[in-house]
């Protein structure tokens, strides 16, 4: 597969030829929301309708044409569209769609590729279709694995929706209806490491990592009954805003998990496959995790997830089977093998290595030219900026995430925004030229709302 094959598609974008969006777009959202609700704030602030993607460009129904910096939501990771996925998904919509957890003959390959990518010895495997009921799955296996039934995880990490997912997150979300009253029994959380913002600091102000750490010691005494199954936590925080730890942090909880007989569970649904430059983003710190979970990329928009747990704990995934209607069926089996074939034969990761580092050196220019950017964050492609009212102060400054995430739009940049931190989740086979594209959008945007605001 030429690894160009997205480039005649990204010719002349973005392409705006009527202001977004258009008249067609919104009669069909007036007329989808008429019965489908509860659409999420990407879409409000923007109600834009599609109808084409390809490789690193969108279309919507006006005809107007975008540079994609959202990869669907950290989903369509190697284009929309890749024309070996497509094809490996359609070759098996026509041979086989679906037969329970019966092995199939890409079910084996899938199996011994994804065992040979992963680090240490993470090769027990079970397959599902959405990234929350991983996460559950992970849950149950840690239960399964330890004997063990508390879980602690982290403040503004985001697992899913379903209730045990929901238990390890923020229970009142925004604008989103509590989904309280309580998380179940033996659900913990405490803070996580944010440079910008730390709980636990130095006498000079800068993060102190075993800070947190003897906190957590504390916690595990005092607040729960010993009988702590996992640690669960997002690798870097994706909704959050594009949080990353420092780097001494997930070592250190190795440690702290490993002396308290605790599982370390990363949920790498949106963090890993790619996005950061490795295929986990805990590779980043050398660490290797007893349970991850993979979704999003994984199958480059088709819906197929992971959850895998190391060797010596695979006979207890017996105990918690791996039967589920649509998780690994072919389809979807295709759509995960294609999309490692695709990150290795294109050399992605070294892509996003080397493109990542140009984002950040162009985002620290930026944080040093404006006055409302307070802090850059990311690795690899996984990327935020974080807005502030006052640099001393640092005040979220959540009206002008909303009007830059619109005149960025309005300027042909489709993307994600989280309140007041701009995250930024571009397909990973983007090279220099379009992500200089999409970020003098953003620093336009930034300049106009700037001058709004009267800084
Ligand atoms: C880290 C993480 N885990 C789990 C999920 C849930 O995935 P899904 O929406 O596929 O259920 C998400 C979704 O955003 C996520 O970011």
């Amino acid at each position: 597969m030429n690894k160009n094959w997205w480039r005649k598609s990204a010719e002349n974008i973005p392409n705006i030829v009527i202001r977004p969006p258009g008249p067609k777009s919104l009669k069909m959202h007036k007329n989808t929301t008429r019965y489908f609700r509860g659409l999420s704030s990407q879409v409000k602030l923007f109600p834009v309708s599609f109808e084409e993607g390809h490789g690193i460009s969108l279309t919507d129904v006006d005809g107007n044409r975008y540079l994609d910096f959202s990869s669907g939501i950290y989903v369509t990771s190697l284009g929309h569209c890749h024309p070996k996925i497509s094809e490996a998904v359609s070759k098996w919509a026509n041979k086989l769609m679906n037969c329970h957890d019966f092995t199939t003959p890409v079910k084996e390959k899938l199996v011994e590729k994804l065992a040979g990518i992963l680090p240490g010895n993470l090769n027990g495997i079970q397959f599902y279709s959405d990234g929350a009921s991983a996460v559950e799955a992970g849950i149950r296996a840690a239960r399964a694995i330890t004997g063990k039934q508390e879980f602690i995880s982290c403040f503004r990490d985001f697992h899913g929706k379903s209730m045990g997912a929901v238990s390890l997150a923020q229970m009142l979300r925004g604008d989103v209806f509590s989904y309280g009253p309580t998380r179940a029994p033996g659900f913990y959380m405490v803070p996580r490491p944010n440079p910008y913002r730390p709980t636990f600091a130095k006498a000079d102000g800068s993060i102190d990592t075993d800070g947190y750490i003897d906190f957590y010691k504390e916690f595990i005494q005092e607040a729960t009954v010993g009988n702590v199954s996992a640690f669960i936590l997002e690798p870097a925080q994706g909704w959050g805003g594009s949080i990353f730890p420092p780097d001494d942090f997930f070592p250190k909880l190795r440690k702290l998990c490993d002396e308290n007989n605790i599982l370390l569970f990363s949920d790498e649904v949106l963090a890993g496959m790619g996005r950061t430059g490795e295929w986990l983003c805990l590779d980043n710190w050398n660490t290797i995790p007893d349970i991850v979970t993979f979704g999003k990329s994984f199958g480059n928009g088709f819906p197929v997830t992971a959850m895998v747990v190391k060797e010596e704990y695979a006979d207890a995934l017996d105990l918690i089977s791996a039967s589920s209607s649509y998780g690994g069926n072919p389809m979807a089996c295709a759509a995960a093998l294609a999309s490692i074939e695709v990150i290795e034969e294109e050399d992605l990761l070294e892509n996003v290595r080397t493109v990542g580092k140009w984002f950040l050196k162009r985002m620290k220019k930026m944080q040093e030219e404006h006055p409302i950017i307070g802090d850059i964050k990311g690795k690899g492609f996984l990327l935020g900026i974080e807005l502030v009212k006052d640099k001393q102060t640092k005040e979220p400054f959540n009206e002008a995430g909303k009007l830059v995430y619109q005149k960025a739009f309005t300027k042909g940049l489709a993307w994600i925004p989280a309140g007041h931190i701009l995250r930024m989740s571009p397909p990973l086979i983007m090279d220099e030229k379009f992500a200089a594209m999409g970020m003098d959008i953003i620093e336009e945007s930034i300049t106009e709302v700037e001058k709004e605001f009267g800084y």
